[in-house]
């Protein structure tokens, strides 16, 4: 045995951002200090199983699952364990802290995040509520709103009520919202389901569009606009790095945009005085401290040039980890290269652990305050 830290590593999963997941993984894992970790690599396949080997990454990449082995992670808490099946019986392997690289839901969203819990191991990144109100982006518009923090106007559905009532909701729309306006799923990632509508026509078929991927809808006005991303980092405290900018292509960012065409490009630092990129900063932390992020987290911001306003947009706790991803190159431009930025996310991951641990009280003396 030797005395490194077992690091596993989770990627994959059940969500539509498998493949990203798989090359963040991939990313994650090669830069990771080697003397420092033993890396266990824990692929989830589409449907949900869990598999690990010496090298699931290249198996996940090729869809070719031969040699892996099913794995669990042990619930009984506190033992810090992995069940590896074997000959239909299961052995146990020790993990001192997973690490999630997953994107999208049951990977960002607080569901795998629970599980971690309910065997109160160590792991890197948001913890539950953070994860999954992040996942939300009408909850998370709610939070931000309700905390002063400036968000895009906008107004919530649901496909229940569009079913019900489609006059009732583009009347409620119209009378808070000029066109353009933008129609959103609220738990889907990379664009999916996103759609910018210029007329009455355009918002019905976005709105149809919208409610084919999640139930809750969002619905706002179209601005034009600056995007600006915010990389942050750490725990009660948390760090900023410099500001960055997408300079998008098309007509928004969307999936094509993201992974396909190439148009757009990021620059880090994004080309913005001085004075907007603190501001830019401060609103990144507010909203960072006000969902109980930790870890780290993407916060996404818009910037109306015009009206010189800044909204927040979304905020991505599991945002991307790949060669190109802004996340690590907003940090690497801030003088916290790749390996080191992992090292940090693993700490923090430990030092949070042990905190909720440490502010454990014994049910006997919760009874005390009764009294
Ligand atoms: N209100 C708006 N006004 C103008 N453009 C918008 C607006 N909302 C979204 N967009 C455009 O659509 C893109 C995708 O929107 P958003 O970031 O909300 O979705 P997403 O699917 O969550 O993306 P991500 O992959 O970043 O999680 C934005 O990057 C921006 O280009
Ligand atoms: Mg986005």
């Amino acid at each position: 045995m030797t005395n490194k830290i077992r690091v596993a590593v989770v990627f994959g999963g059940r969500s539509g951002e498998h493949e990203v997941s798989v090359v963040s993984a991939k990313n994650i894992i090669e830069t990771m200090d080697k003397e420092k970790y033993d890396v266990i690599q824990i692929g989830i396949t589409k449907d949900g199983k869990w598999l690990s080997g010496q090298n699931t990454v290249e198996a996940f990449k090729n869809g070719n699952y031969n040699g892996l082995t099913e794995v669990f992670p042990n619930i009984e808490s506190g033992s810090n364990e992995l069940l590896v099946l074997s000959e239909g019986n299961y052995k146990k392997e020790k993990v001192d802290i997973f690490f999630p690289a997953l994107h999208g839901p049951y990977g960002e969203d607080g569901t795998i995040q629970g599980l971690f819990e309910m065997a109160n191991v160590p792991y890197t990144g948001c913890g539950v509520l953070a994860s999954s109100v992040s996942m939300d982006k009408l909850t998370t518009k709610a939070v931000w709103e309700q905390a002063g923090l400036p968000v895009v106007p906008y107004i919530g559905t649901t496909k229940l009520e569009w079913n019900n009532n489609k006059e009732g909701v583009i009347k409620k729309t119209e009378d808070k919202l000029d066109y353009p306006i933008f129609v959103k799923p609220a738990n889907m990632g990379s664009s999916v389901g996103i759609s910018k509508a210029k007329n009455r026509d355009e918002l019905e078929k976005a709105i149809d569009l919208a409610c084919q991927f999640d139930h809750r809808i969002l619905i706002e006005k179209g601005l034009k606009i600056r995007e600006l991303e915010c990389a942050v980092l750490g725990n009660e405290e948390p760090k900023i790095a410099r500001v960055g900018e997408v300079l998008v292509g098309g007509e928004f960012y969307d999936y094509n945009d993201k992974y396909v065409n190439g148009k757009s490009s990021t620059q880090v630092p994004a080309n913005i005085p001085e004075s907007l990129e603190k501001e830019v900063q401060q609103i990144a932390i507010k909203a960072y401290k006000i969902l109980d992020c930790s870890g780290l987290s993407r916060v996404d911001l818009f910037y109306d040039e015009s009206a010189k306003a800044l909204y927040l947009n979304e905020i991505n706790t599991l945002p991307g980890f790949t060669s190109i991803s802004m996340y690590p190159k907003m940090w690497q431009e801030s003088g916290i290269p790749y390996k080191e930025l992992i090292d940090k996310i693993i700490e923090f991951g430990f030092e949070r652990h042990k905190k909720k641990n440490e502010k454990k009280i014994s049910f006997d003396d919760a009874g005390d305050w009764f009294k």
